[in-house]
């Protein structure tokens, strides 16, 4: 029986893919299933914790017992994240938040032209700085993709975002994270420690991620 030890919690998940229209039709975006925020989701639910899941675009159902908002844009995920912010004692960012959108969205579909076509591209707002920027004494998690030099980026990542700790993972790692129903992580801290977790499914990461959170809140009280 899961111990019901995140009661009186309010738990914020971000998950999915954001996309970024560049007209009616077309998007940039990336293969990001959801599956890990919807995870923490449904394991932050079990241990008795109240739940708001932010997803963007996935084909996965919405959890029962999960207050679920739908977005598309990672614009629309700031709002959103935002708009939840004050309620939460815990944040846990798995969104894969596409980096830059369009400078511009088409009215129209775009026709098609002979040659090369540029898009210019604006930078989005990194959602998980700016709520670190707000942090109080909620508990901040992140997710981080590095292909080199993992633990060094992601512990400076932890610290520019104001985290309590970041799950690294290595997408070019057979069998994890995009996509994936496992996922194998080392869990940084902004002091730079880390701790590498055995590959596992995402609903155990979940929990083990849980774990740490539950931790921390209890420190601190
Ligand atoms: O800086 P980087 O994108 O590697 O950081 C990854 C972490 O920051 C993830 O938790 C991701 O959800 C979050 N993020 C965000 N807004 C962005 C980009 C990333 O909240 N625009």
């Amino acid at each position: 029986l899961t111990p019901k030890d995140l009661e009186g919690v309010t738990v914020l998940v971000s998950a999915g893919p954001t996309r970024e229209y560049l007209d009616p039709v077309r998007f940039i975006s990336n293969p990001s299933s959801g599956r890990m925020g919807y995870a923490v989701a449904e394991a932050a639910r079990d241990r008795g914790a109240r739940v708001v899941l932010v997803s963007g675009p996935t084909t996965l159902p919405a959890p029962w017992g999960v207050e679920c908002v739908r977005v598309t844009s990672a614009l629309e995920m700031y709002e959103a994240m935002h708009a939840h912010f004050a309620e939460a004692d815990v944040v846990v960012m798995t969104a894969a938040v596409a980096d830059y959108r369009p400078a511009e969205v088409k009215a129209e579909k775009e026709p098609k032209t002979a040659g090369e076509k540029v898009v210019p591209l604006v930078p989005n707002p990194d959602i998980l700085k700016s709520l670190g920027e707000a942090k109080g004494d909620r508990v901040l998690v992140g997710f981080a993709m590095e292909t080199h030099a993992g633990v060094d980026r992601a512990a400076e990542k932890a610290r520019r975002k104001n985290l309590d700790f970041i799950c690294l993972n290595y997408p070019t790692r057979e069998g994890s994270a995009f996509g994936s129903t496992h996922n194998e992580v080392t869990i940084v801290t902004p002091e730079g420690t880390s701790e590498a977790l055995p590959r596992m499914s995402k609903r155990a990461l979940a929990d083990e991620i849980l774990d740490r959170v539950h931790r921390i809140l209890h420190r601190r009280v």
